[in-house]
This record gives C-alpha cells, structure tokens and sequence, in this order.
C-alpha cells in the first residue's frame, strides 16, 4: 500500500513519518513514536485505554487515523510530567491509589486531564459523568473519582498561588 507522509508534534516533539493511510493513531504512537503508554484495549472505541489528546480534545486513538492527525498537537500519557514533578491527575491517582492492574490508567489520566480544563470544580457527579467513556475492570470506580477531585483541588490550589 502507498505510504503516506504526516506529521504532527508529539508531547512538544515533531515527528515525520511515512505511513499507510490506513495505519491507526494508538499504532503511530506505540510503533512509529516508541510511545506505549496508550494502551489497545477494545480497539471498538469503547474502553478508553487508547485515550489521548488530540488538538485539546479527548481522542480515542483506536479509531482515529493517523493521517488524520496532520499538522496537530497531540499529547499523550507520557508528556503529562514536567520532568520528575507529576502532574496533578498523576499524583491524585497516585495519592487516592486510582489503580490496580494500570491498564486503564494511561487512558484514565488523559481523560482526566481533559476534562479539568473542560470542568476545573467538578462535582462528584459529573466527574462520573466525564470520565464515563473510560472502562476500569478491577480497580472500581470509587478511587477514580476521589482521584480526578483531589486532582481537581490541587490544579486549583495552584492556580491560586500564581495569581
Ligand atoms: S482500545 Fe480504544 S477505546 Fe478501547
Ligand atoms: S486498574 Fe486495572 S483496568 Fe483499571
């Protein structure tokens, strides 16, 4: 099959590969950028575990083409640190022990991340809500959530202290 050229920059880096046109984004990732941490889970847009951002969107890597991707701005689980300081959705996982297994967490994370900018004080409920496109078979959702507040009060204490 022809390849095609693309280009995007990932987690801050630009990246040009020649692909298939065919070839999936959570593939491009894993195989052409070395990037693991989206994982394949369902691979029908149902679990979440490929879940990165994607032009500040939610994008299921699973079913978005890479060449779709042209010229955008993607960022995935392994740009969220700021060197050894986790960033917030990191450390609320890690504090409110948000995992188990850790399949689901990279998508988990990216999720989290996204919805914050999109709802920064979330109520319980709509932490529920937002994150409901991401599937956890063995943790439970309980800690999830606590996860996503504390994280939710932590980039909020932060911002405080800039201002
Ligand atoms: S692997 Fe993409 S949603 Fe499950
Ligand atoms: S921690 Fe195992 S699937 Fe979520």
């Amino acid at each position: 099959m022809t390849k095609q050229l693309v280009q995007m920059n990932v987690n801050g880096r630009r990246i040009e590969k020649a692909v298939e046109p065919r070839m999936l984004l959570v593939h491009f990732l894993r195989e052409e950028c070395q990037l693991t941490g989206a994982h394949i889970g369902c691979e029908t847009s149902h679990c979440g575990a490929c879940t990165v951002d994607v032009d500040g969107q939610s994008v299921k890597s699973c079913t978005h083409l890479a060449v779709q991707c042209e010229g955008s701005d993607v960022l995935t689980v392994e740009g969220l640190a700021q060197g050894a300081v986790l960033h917030a959705v990191q450390e609320g996982f890690y504090t409110q022990h948000g995992l188990q297994c850790g399949f689901c967490t990279p998508g988990m994370l990216m999720r989290a991340y996204r919805f914050l900018q999109e709802n920064p004080n979330p109520t319980e409920e709509e932490v529920r809500s937002g994150m409901s496109g991401n599937l956890c078979r063995c943790t439970g959702y309980q800690n999830i959530v606590k996860a996503v507040l504390h994280a939710a009060a932590k980039l909020q204490q932060t911002e405080k202290v800039a201002a």
